[in-house]
């Protein structure tokens, strides 16, 4: 798109609330809309659209921007920009102007009638779950900052639901000792899963695959379970789905760990994958009574048998809590994060002339799904075609 003209054509940035149930967070907080004003830019907000992240119609309307009616046409149809969390809705692309460009998350399971909507409308979108994992881009790492909200927040649900404490207490009623927390899966939600249990004075032990995660387990004075497994590590410092064999020789040597825990959190993942099935119903059966479990891959499949998003379920005296969406949980700051990720993607492209999309930029070109009508992430573009 040809960069408007500053004086004519201001960039016109439209902040969406969000349709999708239980959904809290919000796109665009007020802080990241001021420098946007500022820059010359019309931000139209959907009324309401920040409440449940704490963040008001009127805290927007002092940056200069202006606050429409939830549903209002102009919000969709006037709109350059679009910025939102969830994938938008088909109806909703069906409402922009061709030439649009939105930003936010776009892929996930049963979303590709919003992929073929966006390239019906001739819109151009940006996926913020397609920022590429280089140093230059991780000030718009999304799943990075969304990951940190839900490793944090896995840790609290364990302790909630573990009846007993987390940390050491030496009293004049006796010694308490502290919990045993284990966890599988050391990424970015996993490391602060730990750090959280950590702080909260439970002895950590963790497990993953990539053999780069034992440092960083130890980093956060948790310890490392060596299995004497082979590592494996796919590309971009992701791991790789492991072989049948290899997934249950993983289950036989986790089961002495799993058995002494008094709280596991789960958090492997594989990109494009479903949850690697890490712990069976017979290895929670083996846990101390009282135990819980918190699965952060319950959403997508589940590490452990069992485990329903949303669900807290009773196995074998076992308390196992599926996790959903928990990044929404806490709105406030996953927002804040999420907002600063937004802006300073689109400031690849956004300044006080105007919006280019510049598809020789490596951050931009990872990150472009759909321009102008076409798919361009190629395992989107076959998922469309197998789907006919
Ligand atoms: P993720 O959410 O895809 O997966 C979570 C974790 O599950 C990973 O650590 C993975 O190795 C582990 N896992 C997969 N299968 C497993 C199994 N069978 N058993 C145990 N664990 C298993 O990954 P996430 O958290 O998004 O990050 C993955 C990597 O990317 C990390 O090395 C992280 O440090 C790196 N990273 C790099 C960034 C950058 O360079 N800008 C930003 C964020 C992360």
């Amino acid at each position: 798109m040809a960069p408007p003209d500053r004086e004519e054509t201001p960039v016109r940035v439209t902040l969406v609330a969000e349709t999708r149930p239980g959904e809290r967070r919000v796109a665009l907080t007020p802080e990241v809309v001021a420098p946007l004003v500022e820059q010359g830019h019309e931000v139209s907000v959907e009324s309401g659209a920040g409440a449940a992240a704490l963040c008001a119609d009127e805290d927007y309307r002092e940056t200069g921007a202006q606050v429409l009616p939830a549903g209002d046409d102009a919000l969709l149809a006037g709109a350059d920009i679009v910025a939102h969390v969830r994938p938008l809705l088909p109806d909703q692309i069906a409402r922009l102007r061709r030439g649009a460009v939105t930003v936010g998350f776009v892929t996930g399971p049963g979303e590709l009638d919003g992929i073929r909507a966006l390239r019906g409308c001739g819109t151009t979108a940006l996926a913020m779950e397609l920022v590429p994992r280089i140093s230059r881009a991780q000030s718009m790492d999304a799943l990075t900052s969304q990951a940190l909200v839900a490793g944090y927040r896995c840790a609290l649900e364990a302790a909630m639901r573990l009846p007993r404490f987390f940390p050491l207490f030496m009293t004049a009623a006796g010694t308490v000792r502290p919990a045993k927390v284990l966890v599988l899966g050391a990424g970015v939600a996993g490391l602060q899963a730990i750090a959280t249990a950590k702080r909260l004075g439970a002895v950590v032990e963790a497990y993953d695959v990539r053999p780069s995660s034992a440092d960083e387990v130890k980093s956060m004075g948790a310890t490392f379970l060596d299995l004497g497994l082979d590592a494996i590590e796919g590309t971009g410092g992701y791991a790789r789905e492991q072989s049948e064999d290899r997934a249950a020789r993983q289950q036989e040597a986790l089961t002495p760990y799993i058995s002494k825990a008094d709280a596991l959190i789960t958090t492997a993942a594989v990109p494009g994958r479903p949850a690697p099935r890490l712990v069976t119903r017979a290895m929670l059966a083996g846990m101390p009574a009282g135990a819980v479990v918190v699965d952060l891959a319950a959403e997508s499949g589940g590490n452990v048998e069992g485990a329903r998003p949303g669900e807290t379920l009773d196995v074998d005296g076992v308390t196992l809590h599926g996790m959903a969406d928990p990044a929404s949980a806490m709105p406030v700051d996953a927002s804040r994060l999420y907002a600063k990720n937004v802006t300073n993607l689109l400031a690849l492209g956004l300044s006080a002339e105007g919006w280019s999309l510049d598809l020789a930029d490596e951050v931009l070109d990872g990150v472009c799904i759909v321009h102008e009508g076409t798919v361009r992430h190629a395992p989107t573009a076959a998922l469309l075609e197998e789907e006919g």
